[in-house]
């Protein structure tokens, strides 16, 4: 594997240029995952994150992720998450190993400089094992978020990832904004 330089970017500070390169990759990722003609997905306004993890090779940008930090609502009580979203890898570059060494990085972002005690993402249950590799477990099968003053439920399997001591939380998943 060439080595891969990732580069941790607040979100409010990429280019113009870069965004285009992101939001390429974007679409090239998730071309053939069925989304858009899944109606619980395709009306989903997504989350704006604050940071970008990116995985450059070169020059080139060949795998990247997107990180939210919410307080979200768990049962009763609340609790801070840093999330995991659009977690891309160009199709030229997979199986190289990429995408789990820049999930590894943004594992310890989120500890380090976020001081989050959880990460939380949501994904097909196709690509739950790539997430297991890096030790993120299944937490729920549905959540709830808030879109245009609704609360709406989504079944979605649901993965976190314990950052520190504290222990993961019982009781209903709410995402307290828009989804990631
Ligand atoms: C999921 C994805 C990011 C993985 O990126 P990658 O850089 O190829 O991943 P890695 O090379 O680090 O994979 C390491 C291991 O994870 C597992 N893995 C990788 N991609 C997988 C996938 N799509 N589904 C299930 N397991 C996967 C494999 O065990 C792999 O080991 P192997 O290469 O020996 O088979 C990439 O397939 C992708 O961009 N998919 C399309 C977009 C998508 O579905 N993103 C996830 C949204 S939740």
């Amino acid at each position: 594997m060439t080595e891969l330089q990732v580069r941790f970017i607040p979100k409010a500070e990429i280019t113009s240029e870069l965004d285009s390169e992101i939001d390429a990759l974007d679409k090239l990722a998730f071309a053939d995952d069925g989304i858009d003609h899944d109606p619980e997905f395709s009306s989903i306004h997504w989350s704006e994150p604050d940071w970008m993890a990116l995985g450059f090779v070169g020059e080139e940008l060949v795998t990247q992720l997107c990180l939210p930090k919410r307080e979200i609502s768990v049962g009763t009580e609340k609790v801070w998450v840093a999330g995991i979203g659009g977690m891309a890898t160009h199709p030229n570059h997979h199986h190289k190993g990429y995408g789990s060494k820049l999930l590894s990085a943004a594992e310890t972002f989120m500890r380090n400089d976020m001081r989050v005690p959880f990460g939380l993402l949501i994904c097909a249950d196709e690509t739950r094992p790539f997430y297991e590799l890096a030790r993120w477990q299944v937490a729920a099968d549905l959540l709830a978020y808030h879109q245009d003053n609704e609360r709406k439920l989504l079944r979605t399997c649901v993965m976190i990832l314990q950052l520190q001591d504290q222990a993961w939380l019982a009781g209903e998943i709410d995402l307290c904004g828009a989804p990631w």
